[in-house]
């Protein structure tokens, strides 16, 4: 059986090298949005192209998955209902699934950001001390059921009639029929 990660956290919380190393142990594909845009539009983010890479990323996942291949996904997902989507999208691939949370503190995080900006700029976006403080306040941190690969996947938020609709409308390019056998 194959296995999906899904890497969890705030920037600077240390996700891609915690990818980067799970991906050696496991013998998995890292999919890393970030070095993806970086090299797509030239270190900006044109809007909604970040939402239709991650789309087709997710497809590539699945084929993936599907032929016994461990994946990464270093994507950050700070909702519970991106996670929810994976986790079940994870299973009609025949995989298991763990969600891996990174915390980080905001002294470290600003930190770390600062750090990662002066010696290696190409490898991420600028970002301000307001947006780390905005982002935070956005993030849903995972609970102890997300965290346990055991636990029944949560149904989709009301007026979805099941995850593959949620995840079309919230990766536009993700048609998980279609990626099929
Ligand atoms: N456990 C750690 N201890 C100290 N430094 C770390 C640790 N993990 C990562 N770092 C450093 O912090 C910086 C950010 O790490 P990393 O790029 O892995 O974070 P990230 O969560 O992927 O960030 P982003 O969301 O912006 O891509 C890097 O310079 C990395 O070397
Ligand atoms: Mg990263």
């Amino acid at each position: 059986m194959s296995h999906l990660f899904l890497i969890v956290g705030l920037p600077g919380a240390g996700k891609t090298t915690t990818a980067a190393q799970l991906a050696a142990s496991h013998q998995a594909l890292r999919l890393t949005p970030d070095e993806w845009m970086i090299a797509l539009y030239d270190g900006v983010q044109p809007d909604g192209k970040r939402d239709l890479l991650e789309g087709r990323l997710i497809m590539v996942a699945l084929q993936a998955l599907r032929i016994g291949t461990n994946v990464v996904l270093d994507f950050g997902l700070w909702g519970r209902d991106e996670r929810s989507a994976l986790r079940w999208l994870a299973a009609t691939a025949d995989a298991s699934c763990t969600v891996v949370y990174l915390p980080v503190e905001p002294d470290v995080q600003r930190a770390r950001v600062a750090h990662r900006q002066a010696t290696a700029p190409h490898t991420t976006f600028p970002m301000s001390d307001a947006d780390l403080v905005t982002w935070r306040a956005q993030f849903q941190a995972p609970d102890d059921a997300e965290l346990d690969s055991t636990s029944p996947v949560p149904g989709p938020p009301p007026g979805w009639s099941g995850w593959p609709q949620w995840a079309t409308d919230r990766w536009p390019s993700l048609t998980p029929a279609q990626s099929d056998p």
